[in-house]
């Protein structure tokens, strides 16, 4: 047949977007389903059941990544991925992640439909734990397939309750038999919502990244000492959350004393023993820096930690550092991002080409395989938050994208 023509059904993509909503649904109209929470295990168990109604060869890793295979008409020929992830943020959004995830389903749904074989065999993905936000750091399940991170250290990772990731995969019933452990993939495409102003801004429906900029995280604890706020005199005070306030105004003001291509950011911080009426003697809170340039960002990190061990001594709070997780920034492979844009500029929609300031599994998989993303307008370039949206017609329309870049991709001999 003549898959030239061949279009996604945008109205069954927005009916699977909202069926996943409803799972972890938040009153604000957001999401909430955290990695290996009970929410993850419903939309897991949604999403396998819709695998399995289109006949797809179901699998589930040892980190939980759950695949679909589809067969291609040459089984020697190495396949071609796509997906990306169904976990949230806390009072996230509802299109971060799934819609990568749903969009290839539609895809998938599609070639069935209308009996489509392809050359190579395609592959559906579903990874664990994309967004770090109850386990870090994030994007742990590619990472340890790509190779790159060591499968028993995310399992000890745990949550601030002190449960164990690995013991929440077993939990929730989703710690697999297949190894997690890479193998020849011809390439991977991740369809994703932009989660940025770019698009938005500049009135563009697809946006295809060049690549991803780096991610590195650090975990920072202070030890004050804790005394009655009352009778204490000010002198004298080593009070770990003041000490912690000037570190944060410091990463704050990092990116402009730098200069270059930066964001740093303090998103995350446990004060403790968290009383009005007690000097607080043990904080722990996070760095995230990203830029496209790993060495800048490095540099800037020694020139923070150098800052941080001197505001430390002056408060007489000692602090103690973790380099927790530094991803490379990742430059996509050129062909399949010129694929993007050309696919998209053959179905009439207008197109940018950016730089992914989010982290994605793509990051990853760029390491083992040529990979590229195809990104959607975020309204208002609002994320990470319960009022993130993209209209119906933009999440059809970078779902088309995507059908035909994996069209041609998977043609390929
Ligand atoms: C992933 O969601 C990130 O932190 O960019
Ligand atoms: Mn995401
Ligand atoms: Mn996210």
């Amino acid at each position: 047949m003549d898959t030239s023509k061949l279009r996604i059904n945008g109205a069954r993509l927005r009916a699977s977007l909202e069926e996943m909503a409803k799972i972890g649904g938040t009153p604000a109209g957001g999401v909430q389903r955290l990695a290996l929470s009970d929410e993850d295990r419903r939309a897991r168990d949604l999403f396998v059941k819709w695998l399995k109604e289109i006949e797809l060869d179901v699998s589930v890793d040892e980190m939980g990544c759950i695949f679909g295979r589809r067969a291609g008409r040459n089984a020697s020929l190495t396949p071609v991925m796509s997906g990306s992830h169904v976990d949230s943020q806390p009072r996230g959004g509802r299109f971060d992640g799934i819609l990568g995830v749903m969009g290839t389903l539609e895809v998938m749904r599609t070639l069935h439909e209308n009996k489509v074989q392809t050359e190579r065999p395609m592959i559906i993905v579903d990874w664990t734990n994309e967004e770090g936000s109850r386990f870090a750091p994030a994007m742990v399940a590619s990472g340890v397939w790509a190779g790159a991170l060591k499968r028993d250290w995310v399992y000890d990772r745990a949550d601030k309750d002190g449960k164990k990731q690995g013991d929440e995969l077993v939990r929730i019933g989703y710690k697999g038999s297949v190894p997690c452990q890479k193998w020849p993939t011809y390439a991977y495409y991740e369809f994703h919502i932009e989660q940025g102003p770019m698009l938005e801004r500049q009135k563009m429906t697809i946006g295809a990244p060049k690549g991803i900029l780096c991610l590195h995280w650090y975990d920072v604890y202070l030890e004050g000492e804790a005394n009655q706020v009352g009778p204490t005199p000010m002198e004298g005070r080593h009070d770990a959350l003041v000490a912690a306030a000037e570190m944060i105004l410091a990463v704050r003001a990092l990116p402009g004393r730098v200069g270059g291509n930066m964001v740093a950011t303090v998103g995350e911080i446990q004060n403790g023993p968290n009383s009005r009426n007690i000097i607080p003697d043990k904080v722990h809170f996070t760095v995230d820096i990203r830029s496209w340039d790993d060495d800048h960002a490095i540099k800037a990190w020694e020139q923070l930690k150098a800052e941080f061990q001197q505001i430390a001594g002056r408060h007489g709070t000692p602090v103690r550092i973790e380099e927790t997780w530094r991803v490379g920034h990742q430059p996509f492979n050129e062909k399949l991002v010129q694929r993007v844009l050309d696919t998209a500029g053959e179905l009439g929609y207008s197109k940018l080409h950016m730089v992914s300031g989010a982290g994605h599994d793509a990051s990853y998989m760029n390491q083992v395989c040529p990979t590229a993303m195809i990104f959607v307008p975020s309204i208002g370039g609002r994320s990470h938050v319960e009022v993130e949206r993209t209209t119906w017609e933009d999440c059809e329309a970078g779902a088309n994208v995507l059908l035909h870049c994996l069209l041609k991709t998977a043609n390929e001999k």
